[in-house]
């Protein structure tokens, strides 16, 4: 990867992954969107729609699922990589939803024929875990994530490639239903009716035929051919498979190595990572939220904000946790920082941030592997002095109060890494480009 004093004006000449530094639902979509405006392409390479990405365009809301978030400006290609899985029902009802709203999709969408398949039993078996575990539940978004996944690592799944070849998808999606159903069976839960699925996994397979191709041979052309790529990460740093607070996460790389695996784009034809960080903390489901307070999470809520873009959950609330998104640094290999949502604190005085952990009387710097020290980690905070005025129409960094350019410039410090974005607002105009 380059790494000089360049970089900042290849920015925008670059490939450039980005990812979720924190718990997921960091604004990712609507940078994506502002980033697009310079990229050729955009690709998915892992998650599937478990993820919701807000980008708000002329007045009208748009939550992508599975679909790159920059699809939503013309003459740009966006691609579902190998490392995604894909519910081909919800791809359509997508694809449909989007085409409704005027948005065009046509020879813009790429799918990979080596994507694996989420299946009504990967629901089913989702739904059913999750009510089995009761508290200990993940609270995952029962979109059959955790199954999919868990099929493809133990090499049993099926893929889109089998989907464009309906007398092979049958017999295998027959082989899958039986042995699954009779799992389901054991516990207590309704069993998938093969002939029903077969036929709607099978129009929805004609229907996605135009899309489906070799995407990694797609990408190689085009990298040789000087496009420039866009990684769009779903989910955030801490709901990774490996490095998230297991096992309260999601069931694939999250963070920036899953951009590689997931499209076939090899590590060396990366050039900048950029984190997306909220200018505090957000997480949806169960574990570990060390620095949550429910007076800000309140506060947030009553503003209208931070309700799951998928399945409408309120999120739950916290400070900027800087353990976390220094680790984040660590892991990603973070070159530049994007924070969003600043206004969401412009009532709020003073700002709490956690520098660091402290578990046993001991004072920890990086996040412990283990759910429950985590659980067990109270934050060490530094105090700031709030702005309690509006930045929502702040165009450069100047405009900013003294105060919140004090605060961001201190958390992207702490995270290790230069802050590059600042976002005020939920729109593309809000943004501001250091
Ligand atoms: P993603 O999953 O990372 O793409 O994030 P989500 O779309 O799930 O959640 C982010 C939410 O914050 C969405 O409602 C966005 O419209 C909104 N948003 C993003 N950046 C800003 C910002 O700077 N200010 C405000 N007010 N909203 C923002
Ligand atoms: P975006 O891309 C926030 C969370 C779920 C749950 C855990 C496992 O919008 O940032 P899963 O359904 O993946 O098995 O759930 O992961 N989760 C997300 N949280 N944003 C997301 O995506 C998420 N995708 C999954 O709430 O805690
Ligand atoms: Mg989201």
């Amino acid at each position: 990867m380059r790494r000089d004093n360049l970089l900042s004006f290849l920015y925008f000449m670059a490939n450039t992954i980005l990812i979720g530094a924190q718990w997921g639902d960091e604004g990712k979509g609507k940078i994506i969107d502002v980033l697009t405006a310079k990229a050729d392409i955009v690709v998915r390479s892992q998650g599937g729609n478990n993820a919701g990405h807000t980008v708000i365009h002329r007045g009208a809301k748009y939550i992508l699922h599975l679909i790159p978030s920059g699809i939503l400006r013309r003459g740009k290609v966006c691609v579902i990589g190998n490392g995604v899985v894909i519910d081909p029902i919800a791809l359509v009802a997508e694809i449909e939803g989007l085409r409704k709203l005027q948005v065009v999709i046509g020879k813009n969408l790429l799918i990979s024929d080596c994507a694996h398949l989420v299946l009504p039993y990967h629901r089913s078996l989702d739904e059913q875990r999750e009510l089995r575990k009761g508290r200990a539940k993940i609270g995952t978004t029962k979109r059959g994530i955790g199954p999919a996944y868990g099929d493809k690592a133990a090499r049993t799944g099926l893929r889109m490639s089998d989907l464009m070849q309906p007398v092979l998808f049958s017999k295998k999606l027959q082989a899958k239903v039986r042995e699954n159903n009779s799992i389901l069976h054991a516990l207590g839960a309704k069993a998938i009716n093969y002939r029903e699925v077969n036929e709607r996994y099978l129009e929805a397979g004609r229907k996605l035929r135009p899309f489906v191709s070799n995407t990694v041979v797609y990408l190689h052309r085009a990298l040789q051919r000087g496009k420039e790529i866009l990684f769009e990460g779903a989910q955030g740093t801490f709901l990774d498979i490996d490095h998230g607070t297991y096992p309260y996460v999601t069931s694939s790389n999250t963070t920036a190595g899953g951009a590689c695996t997931g499209s076939g784009v090899p590590p060396h034809r990366m050039d900048l990572v950029l984190g997306v960080m909220k200018a505090y903390t957000t997480r949806v489901g169960e574990g570990a939220l060390p620095t949550e307070d429910s007076t800000l999470a309140k506060m947030l809520h009553e503003m209208g904000r931070e309700f799951g873009a998928t399945t409408g959950r309120a999120r739950r609330c916290g400070w900027f946790d800087a353990v976390a998104t220094r680790y984040a640094t660590m892991i990603n290999g973070i070159d530049e920082v994007a924070v969003t949502n600043l206004d969401g604190l412009d009532a709020v005085d003073p700002i709490r941030v956690c520098v660091a952990y402290r578990l046993n009387g001991k004072r920890l710097d990086v996040p412990p592997c283990d759910a429950t020290q985590l659980e067990n980690c109270e934050p060490i905070y530094q105090d700031f002095p709030g702005w309690k005025t509006s930045t929502q129409s702040a165009k450069q960094i100047s405009d900013l109060p003294f105060t919140a350019r004090g605060y961001i410039k201190a958390i992207a410090q702490l995270t290790g890494a230069p802050l590059r974005i600042v976002s005020v607002g939920p729109t593309r105009n809000e943004t501001i480009i250091l």
